[in-house]
């Protein structure tokens, strides 16, 4: 049995992503030459995104990670943010990147920039690897892009449905017959 039997579809795959991920690597160290920016990272689903991200960007970076709950046990966005992990190092007067895997309802980013402005950093800035534009309750300033994508449940890459398949190498929409009933939302 393996994880790839429960994938309907395939949206972006592993070359695909790679090689986005290759560009928005090359712009990041284009824009932000020798800043010595910080990566704020949201734990868990943005891992894979940045791990391959920093190593696309030629040029002296940090790494904070953060966790917070955005959702509640389903897959539900439930407007509530908690955090769960908070940055271990100051960064009053550094430039900010936030890199995130996907940018959904924007609630919990909407929260995250509040929250991170509060903490004087010379800039804020926000990549993102999927964009989902369709359920978009907060507006949200997206410098970076990888893909936008249409509104369907994804996993892959991070992405996970109740924990598993972060492990797939793309992006994939699950069969219905995963979750039973409606497609998830989220
Ligand atoms: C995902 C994603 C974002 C958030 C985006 O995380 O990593 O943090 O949802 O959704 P929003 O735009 O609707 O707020 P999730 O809460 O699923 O946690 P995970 O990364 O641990 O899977």
């Amino acid at each position: 049995m393996s994880l790839h039997d429960d994938v309907e579809e395939v949206l972006l795959d592993a070359d695909a992503i790679a090689n986005r991920v290759a560009e928005l690597g090359a712009q990041l160290t284009a824009d932000f030459g020798d800043r010595d920016p910080v990566l704020v990272s949201v734990l868990k689903g943005a891992l894979p995104f940045l791990a391959d991200l920093m190593r696309a960007m030629e040029m002296p970076v940090s790494i904070d990670l953060m966790e917070v709950s955005s959702y509640g046990a389903g897959t539900e966005t439930s407007g509530q943010v908690r955090i769960l992990k908070d940055l271990s190092r100051s960064i009053e007067g550094r430039h900010v990147i936030i890199v995130e895997d996907i940018i959904d309802t924007g609630l919990t980013l909407n929260y995250l920039l509040k929250y991170l402005a509060d903490k004087a950093p010379a800039s804020v800035r926000i990549v993102c690897l999927l964009d989902k534009p369709a359920r978009r309750l907060a507006d949200i300033p997206i410098d970076y892009r990888g893909f936008e994508i249409p509104d369907r449940f994804v996993v892959g890459y991070g992405l996970d449905f109740d924990e598993r398949y972060r492990n797939l190498p793309y992006i994939g929409v699950l069969k219905p017959s995963v979750y039973g009933g409606a497609p998830p939302e989220g």
